[in-house]
């Protein structure tokens, strides 16, 4: 049986992962490669629901540690319901966001024990980790300018400091963990970055 791959994307708001993810997909169509995409927290009708209380801007009095937590059990149901059978059937699976989103943004951003976030998130995956991750890295004041401020939700509203400790969080994440990283200038043209996904890409797939 062939083993899937699980391929994440990651990066900050507006660093252009959804754009990217869409690329990548209509090309996958093409080389008629079995793929499907999820993205984080989501992908189950649990995980969705899940999504719903992270994302409304009502629930102020979210506390980081139950933040953390959702995310992760969001992530469990994914990776047990969707992601495990999708990968031993033999799909590429692509993941808008995955753990290194939880590490990065909860640990680094708001500064939660990154140790103890990675061994709750290992509990989540039943130790699943990505095949490789694609970092969009951009400055927040450059992603920012991309983003209709109409669409600001709750996670979004605290502003660009809170990204760029983000950003130096996901640099270290990969310090960490160099192997399954390809880190990519997102500050340049769609087509620029799309060509060097595409690249690595097949050098994975085939
Ligand atoms: N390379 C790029 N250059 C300029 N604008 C971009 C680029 N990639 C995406 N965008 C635009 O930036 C906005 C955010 O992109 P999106 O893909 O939704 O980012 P993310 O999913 O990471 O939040 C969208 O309006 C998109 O069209
Ligand atoms: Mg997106």
């Amino acid at each position: 049986m062939i083993k899937g791959k699980l391929i994440t994307f990651e990066g900050i708001d507006g660093s252009g992962k959804s754009t990217q993810i869409k690329k990548l997909e209509s090309r996958l169509k093409k080389l008629k490669i079995n793929y499907i995409t999820y993205r984080e927290p989501g992908g189950t009708s649990l995980s969705e629901k899940i999504r719903q209380i992270l994302l409304d801007k009502e629930n102020m009095e979210l506390s980081y540690i139950s933040e953390g937590l959702l995310f992760a059990a969001a992530r469990a149901q994914l990776v047990k319901e969707k992601i495990r059978p999708d990968l031993d059937s033999g799909k590429v699976v692509i993941c808008d966001r995955f753990i290194d989103s939880t590490i990065a943004y909860q640990g680094y951003g708001r500064e939660l024990d990154v140790q103890k976030l990675v061994s709750i998130n290992e509990i989540a995956t039943e130790g699943l980790i990505p095949d490789i991750t694609f970092l969009l890295d951009i400055k927040p004041e450059n992603a920012f300018k991309r983003i209709d401020s109409t669409e600001i939700d709750r996670m979004e509203s605290v502003g660009i400091k809170f990204f760029k400790k983000i950003r130096k969080g996901y640099f270290q994440i990969i310090k960490d963990s160099p192997e399954r990283f390809f880190l990519i200038n997102a500050d340049q043209s769609e087509l620029l970055i799309e060509n060097e996904i595409n690249e690595i890409i097949d050098e994975v797939i085939k």
